[in-house]
């Protein structure tokens, strides 16, 4: 059931890279639920006729590559062309793996660098004259790597970190026309990016140790805070990264590090 009231993007065209799959789809489909026009984009073609054709409600799936600047160019003005100028655009785009940095090629590094935040650039730098002005969203999903570093992830530490400064530069060069935000999503059960990041019991454990809220993300709880941040109700709200993660970039919530604060000084 959502929070939010009918048709609350009625008439808005939102555009979301990365929206074939795992997150990026379910803020589309949450996006097309409550009444605005879709478009999703991923490389694959296949997938992304699929994606289209799953969120329904005349939902158009292009394929692109978010590291080629004028192939992304060229399916918004498609979306342009068929829906109208764009009141939201997402960028979502990712990619990753475990590899520590001795087994990571400078192709392999360049590669996330490139599909997460020269992607992002790319997607918010196509956008800008093709938005409806004022009252544009545009929102760029990061990651709890950009500010906590993270062993075996010097690719999308990097590239994530970089995504957050592009959010505040871009926030404020397109103020007041345009608000630009981010989220942060903890870990979200049965994604890409989950299977990829704990792929073992072991890797899941220390996960949901760090978790307070003692359960994984879904992804409509990612979607609900994509509503909110392109709505109404977060007019006032630019350069702002939100974290949707139960909690856990605080730190380490597991009962063993409850339990040495209880512990008698010795
Ligand atoms: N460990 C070390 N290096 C790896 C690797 C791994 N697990 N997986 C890929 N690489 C390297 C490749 O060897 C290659 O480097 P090289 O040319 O020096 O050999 C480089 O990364 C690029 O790989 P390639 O497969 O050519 O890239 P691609 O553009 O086809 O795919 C990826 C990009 C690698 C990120 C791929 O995993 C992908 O498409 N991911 C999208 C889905 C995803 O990751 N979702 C989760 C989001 S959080
Ligand atoms: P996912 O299902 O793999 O989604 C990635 C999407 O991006 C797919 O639609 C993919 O489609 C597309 N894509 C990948 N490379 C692309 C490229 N070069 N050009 C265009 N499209 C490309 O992953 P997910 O786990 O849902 O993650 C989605 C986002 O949330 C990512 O930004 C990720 O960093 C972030 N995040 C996820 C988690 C989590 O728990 N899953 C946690 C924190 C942050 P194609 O493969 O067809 O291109």
């Amino acid at each position: 059931m959502s929070p939010f009231r009918e048709n609350l993007l009625a008439g808005k065209s939102a555009f979301v890279a990365g929206g074939t799959s795992g997150i990026n789809l379910g803020i589309a489909k949450r996006f097309a639920e409550l009444g605005a026009r879709v478009a999703v984009v991923g490389r694959n073609p296949e997938k992304a006729a699929n994606a289209a054709r799953e969120i329904g409600r005349d939902a158009i799936g292009l394929s692109a590559d978010v590291r080629d600047y004028a192939a992304i160019r060229t399916a918004m003005e498609q979306v342009v062309a068929h829906q109208g100028k764009m009141d939201i655009v997402v960028s979502g785009a990712a990619g990753n793996f475990l590899a520590p940095a001795l087994g990571m090629s400078a192709n392999a590094f360049r590669t996330v660098v490139d599909i997460d935040l020269n992607g992002t650039f790319n997607v918010f730098r196509g956008c800008h004259d093709l938005l409806n002005l004022p009252g544009a969203s545009l929102i760029a999903i990061t990651a709890g790597q950009a500010v906590n570093p993270s062993p075996l992830q010097i690719h999308a530490c990097a590239a994530k970190a970089g995504i957050n400064q592009l959010i505040r530069v871009l926030a404020m060069e397109w103020g007041p026309d345009v608000r630009v935000t981010g989220i942060s999503p903890g870990p979200i059960a049965n994604t890409e990016g989950m299977a990829r990041l704990a792929p073992d019991a072991a890797a899941r454990e220390a996960h949901y140790a760090r978790i307070p809220m003692k359960r994984w993300g879904e992804v409509e709880e990612i979607a609900e805070a994509a509503v909110f941040l392109c709505s109404d109700a977060a007019r006032y709200i630019t350069g702002t990264i939100l974290d949707v993660d139960g909690g856990s970039q605080l730190g380490d919530a597991s009962p063993r590090n409850m339990a040495r604060g209880m512990a008698p000084a010795s």
